[in-house]
Parts: C-alpha cells; sequence; structure tokens
C-alpha cells in the first residue's frame, strides 16, 4: 500500500536538517546527495519528467568526458583523479546563465569541503537516505561501484556511511527517508517542500 501523502510531506517536514537562511536567494535547482544505491538516479529521473528541466546526472557526465566507466577511472588514473574530476564539474555547474535543472551527484560528492560548499550554494539540496541493509541489496546487482569491490562489502557501507553521514547532514535543506517509498512518492515530496523552500527565498 502506498503512504499517504500528508504523512509523507509531515515526515520530511520533521526531518528537515538545515535552517533556511531567509537571506540568501539560491538557484532554482533541485540537488540530489545522498549514498550509493539511494535512488538518486531514479528520482532524478522522476524529477526530470515532471518539471521538465534537464538532468545533470554527474556520473554520467564524467564518464562521457573521460571516455571510460568509472571503475576504470578508478582503475587507471586513480580516486583522487576521478574526485578532481567532480569538484572540476560542481565548478561547471555555478552558471547563472543556465536554466534551471535537476543536479545528481555520485555519493562520495559530499568529501571535500569545497563540494560541500559548492553543492549548498546550487540550490536547493535533498539527502535521499536509505538504510544499510537496503543499499546493500540494490548495490549487489551490479559491479559498477569501485568502492564496494572488497570481500566484505556490508562493512565496507555501514563505515562509509558513518563517515558521511554527518557530511549529508551538514549539506542537506531536507533529508528523506525514502525505505518503503516508491519514486513517485519521493518526487513528489520533494517538489513540495522544494517549493515551499523556493517561495520563502523570492
Ligand atoms: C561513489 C558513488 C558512485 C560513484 C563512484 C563513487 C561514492 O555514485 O560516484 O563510484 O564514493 O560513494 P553513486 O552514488 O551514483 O553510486
Amino acid at each position: 500500500m502506498r503512504t499517504p501523502i500528508f504523512l509523507f510531506l509531515r515526515s520530511a517536514e520533521q526531518s528537515r536538517v538545515r535552517p533556511m537562511n531567509e537571506s540568501s536567494n539560491p538557484p532554482e535547482n533541485i540537488v540530489l546527495i545522498g549514498f550509493m544505491g539511494c535512488g538518486k538516479t531514479t528520482v532524478g529521473r522522476e524529477l526530470q519528467q515532471r518539471l521538465g528541466y534537464p538532468l545533470v546526472d554527474m556520473d554520467q557526465v564524467i564518464e562521457q568526458r573521460a571516455g571510460k566507466a568509472i571503475t576504470e577511472i578508478f582503475a587507471d588514473e586513480g580516486e583522487t583523479a576521478f574526485r578532481d574530476m567532480e569538484t572540476a564539474l560542481l565548478r561547471e555547474l555555478h552558471d547563472p546563465t543556465a536554466p534551471r535543472r535537476i543536479i545528481s551527484t555520485g555519493g562520495g560528492v559530499v568529501g571535500r569541503k569545497e563540494n560541500r560548499s559548492l553543492l549548498k550554494d546550487l540550490g536547493y539540496v535533498v539527502w535521499l537516505h536509505a538504510p544499510a541493509a537496503v543499499i546493500l541489496e540494490r548495490t549487489a546487482k551490479n559491479r559498477s561501484r569501485p568502492l564496494l569491490h572488497t570481500d566484505d562489502p556490508a562493512a565496507r557501507i555501514q563505515s562509509l556511511m558513518e563517515e558521511r553521514k554527518p557530511l549529508y547532514q551538514e549539506t542537506a535543506h531536507l533529508k528523506l527517508d525514502t525505505a518503503g517509498l516508491c519514486s513517485d512518492e519521493v518526487a513528489t515530496g520533494i517538489l513540495e517542500c522544494a517549493r515551499y523552500f523556493f517561495t520563502k527565498h523570492e
């Protein structure tokens, strides 16, 4: 059975993690952050369809530019090179002439302080959260995530989640627990909350 939307919105409001800065006027992008497998790409596509805004999937852009998959970038050039590509792309996204966009990020984008600050200035930042068990199940379906190529992916997920939790928290305007919700419901919740956020900043 689907979650009634009013219940969902109430839980979304309660878990809002960063107070709005009434004086700033952020660009009206919606930025999705969160751990690998939390649904950023799927929800990003849903938002793209509903709003008609272009979707920037950062991992995809990086792969297209590099001409290879993320696993190959990590293997050939190392993680630091990949992180540099992420930061460079985030800087480029700060283009005041660009149309409103949906921006879907890679799970580790919050690792650098500069990135966190760039993300916050890009628009409304939504942290999609799912429990470690759900993440493990979803990420086990393919081998596209080099950080999980280990003997014990469950332990890796647990430790990375612990490490990153405060960073997502610091960066997001809104935290959404997506467990039990379909992408359609998550997108509806984000749109309601984003509308409120941007109205407050007009
Ligand atoms: C990473 C997450 C991946 C991708 C890369 C590193 C991370 O993106 O950017 O494998 O550090 O968590 P998804 O979150 O889309 O899987």
